[in-house]
């Protein structure tokens, strides 16, 4: 099938070369001249396992190509919209600026019976407005949530653990359920959940599914800071209660909280909209969600504070991780990289190592000393922080061995990924996040 992909961020980038390694032939299209002629040239713009191999195979192969002008979407059947819905600068809402634009640069090229497929996460109600610019062009509008997480990007895309279309009511809804089904044809094959509903129960499963995750981690969170006054341990909390196959273990990780492209933008996104709708109580833990998962920043940082006696001035702290989470280099709203901030503030000597990150982390945070090499990172720190749990950082990381290159003994764990026991025995002071 012919495919458009507007917008060629992580969305829409992962999207359009996963398509192309299905079987399409598509082209995505963006308004950044940089960043086209480097998906041209078959480059992946950000790190992304198994990115660069689909996108190399999908320009070889001729079906996929990219383009900076709207007019190359003329002719495709499907016309994917996957641009960003960042927090708006002065608010807490979704800024729909890029939406809007894609949207409108594409009218005149729709021909009648084209679909429309919105994936950017969008306030509820964006659908409904969006369906009335694209009807005087015989076009249908869906909304197709994304639900891939960074990491496992290309494999959340070619393979998801469930596709959901809102769509419109009656025959014209349905037939466009169907040309869904064809582009996702692997995935339905093998017999993927295939919701098709309206476009508002669409546009709020992606928001509801994302508020749930942040909720999760933030109630370990704050697990963890009940037992951090009264000495128990969340780590083996949430061991105990993840067997409750309701609860379950996955997202009870307590740590440094969640950060990225998505949880912190799409809860504040959601609580703004409830607010409009007249339903701000409905979602107002989402504020406390929110405020405990930036308290735990506060909280890593207190303890290397305390770790060295009470203050970091002129003290060389070791950072281990910039990027939000493992396997990603992105460091947009990093817990990891606002700790290594707010302790360069304090007026500690900070450096910073991370496997892929260190590119994006000097961009925004200048201020700051990389060091690409874990060990050179290490070397004469008074204390270590680790904050993005990269298996170099964690399993391959040996106390014995860190303690040969440090000038201190402190340790603080904001993932609680290290064996507390391994690191006390080798002589370290270590400080779990929830931990005794
Ligand atoms: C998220 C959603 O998972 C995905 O479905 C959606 O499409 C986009 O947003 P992503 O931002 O890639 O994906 O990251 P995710 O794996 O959800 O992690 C988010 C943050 O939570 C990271 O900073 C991670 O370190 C943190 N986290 C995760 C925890 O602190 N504890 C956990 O137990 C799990």
């Amino acid at each position: 099938m012919r495919l458009s992909v507007i917008g060629c961020g992580y969305l829409g980038a992962v999207h359009a070369a996963a398509m192309a390694s299905i079987g399409h032939e598509v082209v995505g299209i963006d308004v950044d001249t940089h960043k086209i002629d480097a998906l041209s040239r078959g480059e992946a713009p950000f790190f992304e396992p198994g990115l660069q191999q689909i996108l190399t195979e999908g320009i070889t192969s001729g079906r996929l190509r990219f383009s900076t002008d709207t007019a190359d979407a003329a002719g495709a059947t499907v016309h994917f919209i996957g641009v960003g819905t960042p927090q708006q600068a002065g608010g807490y809402g979704a800024d729909l600026t890029y939406v809007d634009a894609a949207v409108s640069a594409l009218l005149p090229h729709l021909r009648s019976g084209d679909i429309v497929a919105g994936k950017s996460t969008v306030p509820v109600g964006t659908a409904a407005r969006l369906a009335e610019l694209v009807a005087p062009t015989g076009a249908t509008l869906v909304w197709n949530p994304e639900f891939l997480r960074e990491g496992w990007a290309v494999q959340d895309t070619i393979d998801p653990d469930r596709l959901v279309a809102g769509v419109p009511a009656g025959e014209r809804g349905e037939h466009a359920a169907g040309i869904l089904r064809e582009v996702y044809h692997p995935a339905v094959a093998k017999g993927t959940p295939f919701i098709v509903t309206d476009y508002a129960t669409a546009e709020l499963v992606k928001v509801a599914a994302n508020a749930f995750l942040a909720t999760k981690i933030s109630f370990i969170n704050a697990m963890a800071e009940i037992a951090e006054v009264t000495g128990a341990d969340v780590t083996q909390l949430a061991d105990a209660i993840g067997h409750d196959a309701r609860i379950g273990r996955r997202f009870l990780g307590a740590g440094i909280g969640f950060g990225g492209g998505c949880l912190p933008k799409d809860i504040r996104a959601f609580a703004a909209r409830a607010e409009e709708l007249g339903r701000g109580e409905s979602v107002n833990f989402l504020r406390e969600v929110d405020a405990i998962n930036l308290r735990r920043r506060e909280r890593a940082v207190q303890l290397v504070v305390d770790g060295l006696g009470g203050t970091v001035y002129g003290k060389r702290i070791a950072v281990l991780g910039a990027a939000f989470k493992p396997h990603s280099d992105d460091v947009r709203d990093s817990p990891a990289l606002d700790a290594a901030v707010r302790l360069h503030g304090l007026g500690a000597d900070v450096v910073v190592t991370d496997p892929q990150a260190i590119e994006n982390a000097r961009r925004f945070h200048p201020q700051l000393t990389y060091i690409a090499e874990r060990d050179e990172a290490l070397r004469d720190a008074h204390a270590v922080l680790v904050v993005t749990e990269w298996d170099e950082y964690r399993r391959e990381l040996d106390a014995s061995h860190v303690s040969s290159l440090t000038s201190g003994r402190v340790v603080v764990d904001g993932r609680n990924c290290l064996d507390a026991v391994a690191w006390r025995a080798a002589g370290w002071t270590y400080y779990g996040m929830g931990r005794p």
